[in-house]
C-alpha cells in the first residue's frame, strides 16, 4: 500500500468571543427577566396564560420560595465556576457575540448572504485551507481533491466543498461528509482510501463549524458548550509531500453505533411542520450525563482495539490528540487508554480557550502540539460525538 501522510494542518476562528463570565451575565440576566415575568403573572392571575415555559432542565430554586399559589419552576442561575469545573471551558469564538448576549435574543444574528457572494463556511474554511497549504508548503494547484467534514452545512446544495474548492482555484473533485464530531477522523479515512486507490494525490479536508447556529442559549445545561472554528488539513501520497513535520498515517479505523443522546432534528422538513417549526429539538440536544458515562468505556475500547489489531502497545504513545468536548471525559478515556492518569503534554486539552467546536477539536489539539514529537514517536487522533461514533487515525512522525 501507497505510505500516505498527514502533511499539515491549519485553523480560522471568528473575530468575535466570549468568556465564560460574560455568557453566564447575559444568561443570568435573562433568567431575572424570565422569572419577573412568571411572577408577575402568577400574581395577576394569568399563569395558566403565560407564554414562558421552563425548559425541563431546569428546576425550582428552592431560595426563591413559593411564588404564588401555583407551584411554578423558576429558571436557575448558571454560574462560569460550573462551566469551568464541569467542562474545562473558559472561552469560546463566535461569529456573532452581540445576539447571543443580547438577554432579547439569545442567538446569533447572522443575516442571508446573497448567492454572489461567499458563504460563511466558505469563508471560515479558506483561511483555515491557506494556512494548511503553507505549512504543507504547497499550492493549491497540487490538491486534487477537496473534502468538507463537518457536523452541520449552512444550506443543502450546491456542496458547500464545492464552493470552497472554486473559491481556493482548485481543480478536481469535491464533496460533503458529515459523521457530527467525528468528522474529520472519517474524512481523514476517506483521503487516505482515496490517495490508495490512485484517485488523488493531495487531499484538502475542512473542517467548518457554525456551531453557534444550534446552541440554544436559553438552556442552562447546553449553553456554554459550543465555540465556532475550522480546521483544515493536507493529506498526501507520502512521495509528494515538502511540508516540515509529515506524519505517516499507521491505521485508520471508524465505528458507529446509533444513539439519541446527541440529537437535532433540525432539517429538510423542519420548514413543512408550522406546529413544530421552532421547537427545542431543532437545536442542540443532549443527555450530557448519558454520554459522559456510555462514550468513554466505548471510545477506550474502540481504541484499545485497534492499536491490538495493529500491533502497537499502549505505552508506545507518545500522544492522544483526542475530540474536545469535555476535559473530565478526556482525562478519564486517556486513563484508561495509557493505564494511568495523562501528563498534559500526553493529551492535550485546547478547551479553554476553544471551547467544542466539534470536528475542529482534535485538530486544533494536534495542530498545536505536534512539533515537538521526534521521528518515530507515534501518537493518536480520535474523535467522537453524535451518532454515536468514533475515528482514529494512528499517527508516524516521519
Ligand atoms: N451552571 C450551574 N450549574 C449547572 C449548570 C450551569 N450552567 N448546568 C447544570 N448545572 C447543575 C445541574 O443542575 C446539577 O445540579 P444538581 O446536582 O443540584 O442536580 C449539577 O450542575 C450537575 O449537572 P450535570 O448535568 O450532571 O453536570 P455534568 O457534571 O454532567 O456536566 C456536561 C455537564 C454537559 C458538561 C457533561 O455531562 C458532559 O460534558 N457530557 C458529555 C457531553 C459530550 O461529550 N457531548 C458531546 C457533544 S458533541
Amino acid at each position: 500500500m501507497k505510505p500516505v501522510v498527514l502533511s499539515a494542518t491549519g485553523y480560522s476562528v471568528p473575530d468575535h468571543s466570549i468568556t465564560n463570565q460574560e455568557l453566564v451575565t447575559s444568561f443570568n440576566q435573562y433568567v431575572d427577566l424570565q422569572n419577573q415575568k412568571m411572577r408577575t403573572n402568577q400574581l395577576s392571575g394569568n399563569a395558566e396564560n403565560t407564554t414562558i415555559q421552563p425548559p425541563e432542565s431546569q428546576k425550582t430554586i428552592k431560595a426563591l420560595g413559593p411564588i404564588g399559589p401555583e407551584p411554578i419552576q423558576p429558571l436557575l442561575y448558571s454560574s462560569a465556576e460550573f462551566i469551568k469545573k464541569a467542562s474545562g471551558i473558559e472561552h469560546r469564538y463566535v461569529i456573532d457575540k452581540e445576539g447571543i448576549l443580547d438577554i432579547q435574543h439569545m442567538r446569533p444574528r447572522i443575516q442571508q448572504r446573497p448567492d454572489h457572494l461567499p458563504s460563511i463556511q466558505c469563508e471560515l474554511a479558506t483561511k483555515a485551507a491557506i494556512d494548511a497549504l503553507a505549512r504543507a508548503n504547497i499550492s493549491h494547484k497540487e490538491v486534487d481533491f477537496l473534502l468538507v467534514a463537518s457536523s452541520v452545512t449552512e444550506r443543502s446544495y450546491p456542496a458547500m466543498s464545492i464552493e470552497i474548492q472554486h473559491a481556493l482555484g482548485i481543480e478536481g473533485f469535491a464533496f460533503d461528509m458529515n459523521a457530527a464530531c467525528a468528522s474529520a477522523t472519517f474524512g481523514i479515512q476517506t483521503a487516505l482510501h482515496t490517495i490508495q486507490q490512485g484517485n488523488a494525490r493531495t487531499v484538502l479536508m475542512v473542517n467548518p463549524e457554525i456551531c453557534s447556529a444550534h446552541v440554544n442559549f436559553k438552556d442552562r445545561d447546553s449553553h456554554f458548550i459550543f465555540g465556532d472554528a475550522c480546521t483544515a488539513v493536507v493529506i498526501q501520497a507520502e512521495e509528494y509531500c515538502k511540508s516540515q513535520h509529515p506524519f505517516r498515517i499507521l491505521g485508520s479505523q471508524l465505528q458507529t453505533q446509533f444513539s439519541n443522546n446527541i440529537r437535532n432534528n433540525f432539517g429538510i422538513l423542519t420548514p413543512l411542520d408550522s406546529a413544530n417549526r421552532d421547537s427545542r429539538d431543532k437545536q442542540f440536544m443532549q443527555q450530557g450525563r448519558k454520554v459522559f458515562k456510555e462514550v468513554i468505556p466505548w471510545v477506550s475500547e474502540v481504541v484499545l482495539n485497534h492499536l491490538e489489531k495493529k500491533g502497537i502497545d499502549r505505552k508506545q504513545l507518545k500522544r492522544l490528540w483526542l475530540h474536545q468536548a469535555n476535559a473530565n471525559m478526556n482525562r478519564l478515556i486517556a486513563t484508561k487508554i495509557l493505564e494511568r492518569e495523562p501528563e498534559f503534554l500526553e493529551a492535550p486539552t485546547i478547551l479553554e480557550e476553544f471551547a467544542n467546536t466539534s470536528s475542529p477539536g482534535s485538530i486544533i489539539a494536534f495542530h498545536k502540539y505536534h512539533e515537538d514529537l521526534r521521528s518515530k514517536d507515534i501518537g493518536l487522533l480520535c474523535a467522537f460525538g453524535a451518532g454515536y461514533s468514533v475515528g482514529n487515525i494512528i499517527l508516524q512522525k516521519l
